[in-house]
């Protein structure tokens, strides 16, 4: 079987790795021809496993359209973002299914995977094929080096039609360990944005209630570890900086963007309050510098980790980013470390990381992410633990939002 990628992404790529192993031809679309040589050099974020899949398999790559019409299978899967008013911006997805409209031949089989808004397989792909079968199947990749093999998560299919069905079945148990067909395309893209929805209302609540916490006067760490023990009726969520990655900033966008009976209100305010967090870190950090008797205008600030999850150099919607812009703005001198992350654009500026962070007695450390080595701290070093995660002394130089 021959299957051709339309994106090769961080989802897209693991994607083609994964029908490579389990013996089809795979042959990658991508219009950046940047990426394709990238992926060609092995210079890409991927667990062990897909880098050695991308070692051992043979990964054909194009930036030819034309080569949509050579395969028995199309799996788009490019990005599905927001623009900065939180609007799904759908000008990658609209030009890859046009791409794909425009060369599918009789007899494919196509496979919309991008997370999108309910409607898209249909408006975007199936009123406009005829002879071709349309699937919808939402990715669960788990992108970055401690990410799960996409072969150990079960699939769910929406299709067109029983027959589009039976074949995307097909395909998908090559790469899944089961899959879960629902009614219509439809179905299957409200389950995705349901799984992200989820995700950013608990993440919100946890936020909240590690607020509560603290004004209480009680550790919030130790509240969630304790409701944590429960081993039924609760799952655990962390509160931190606010939310990064292609995934939970924006999914929920694509949910709220279209509707227009339904009020989501705990939706809507889970985002809201998500989009906000960052500020409230920037707003300890400056309760942090006062209490020290530091003024913001000549403190020196290093946000540690600024990718969206350790252990990847993803930093696309980073919460670090408004963060340091932020502090930025107030005058600090605001820098970041990463072991990951080399540059990070933040407004006009690209900054480059501190490469020696233990060299400079900063005035305020708030560490972001998790994942780098934080032995050059200094012992007295006041400290901001955005990730809720860190050991803390157990005074008032270490702080958590
Ligand atoms: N990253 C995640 O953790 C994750 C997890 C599950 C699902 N998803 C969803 O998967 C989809 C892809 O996300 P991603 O993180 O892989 O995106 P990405 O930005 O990493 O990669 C997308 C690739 O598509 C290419 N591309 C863009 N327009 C194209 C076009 N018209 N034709 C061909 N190639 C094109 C880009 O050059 C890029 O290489 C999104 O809908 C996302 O929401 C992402």
């Amino acid at each position: 079987m021959h299957v051709l990628i339309v994106g090769l992404g961080y989802v897209g790529l693991p994607t083609a790795l994964a029908f490579l192993e389990a013996g089809c031809r795979v042959t990658g679309y991508d219009v950046s021809a940047a990426r394709l040589a990238a992926i060609r050099k092995g210079q890409v974020d991927l667990s062990p496993l897909d880098h050695a899949r991308l070692r051992f398999h043979r990964l054909e790559t194009t930036t030819d359209p034309a080569a949509v019409a050579a395969a028995d299978v199309v799996v788009i899967c490019v990005p599905t973002p927001v623009d900065e008013h939180h609007v799904p911006d759908l000008s990658a997805l609209r030009a890859a299914c046009g791409t794909v409209v425009a060369h599918a031949v009789p007899g494919q089989l196509v496979v919309l995977t991008s997370t999108t808004y309910v409607g898209s397989t249909r408006d975007l792909l199936i009123d406009h094929l005829s002879g071709v079968d349309v699937v919808f199947s939402p990715e669960r990749v788990d992108p970055g080096p401690g990410g799960r093999p996409l072969e150990h998560s079960p699939r769910v299919l929406g299709p067109a039609s029983a027959k589009a069905g039976d074949r995307a079945e097909e395909l998908l148990r090559r790469v899944a360990p089961s899959v879960h067909r629902v009614s219509s395309p439809e179905a299957a893209e409200l389950c995705k944005l349901l799984e992200n929805s989820f995700r950013a209302v608990n993440i919100a609540l946890a936020n909240e209630f590690a607020d509560i916490a603290r004004e209480v006067g009680v550790d919030p760490v130790e509240v969630i570890e304790a409701a944590a023990t429960k081993p039924f009726g609760f799952m655990r969520f962390d509160p931190g900086p606010g939310v990064g990655g292609q995934c939970v900033p924006s999914d929920p966008y694509y949910l709220l963007w279209r509707l227009r009976r339904a009020a989501p209100t705990v939706l809507t305010a889970a985002m809201g309050a998500i989009a906000a967090r960052p500020q409230a870190v920037v707003g300890r950090a400056l309760e942090m510098l006062a209490a020290a008797g530091r003024d913001v205008r000549d403190a020196t600030v290093l946000v540690a980790g600024v990718s969206y999850k350790p252990g990847v150099a993803d930093a696309r919607e980073t919460p670090a980013v408004p963060i340091i812009a932020a502090l930025r703005r107030l005058g600090a001198r605001a820098e970041f470390t990463d072991p990951l992350v080399e540059e990070l654009v933040v407004g006009e500026e690209v900054l480059k990381r501190a490469s020696d962070p233990g060299s400079e007695p900063w005035d305020l450390v708030v560490v972001h992410t998790l994942g780098g080595d934080l032995a050059w701290l200094r012992p007295e070093q006041p400290v901001l633990d955005a990730t809720y995660r860190l050991e803390r002394p157990g005074d008032s130089r270490w702080e958590v939002p």
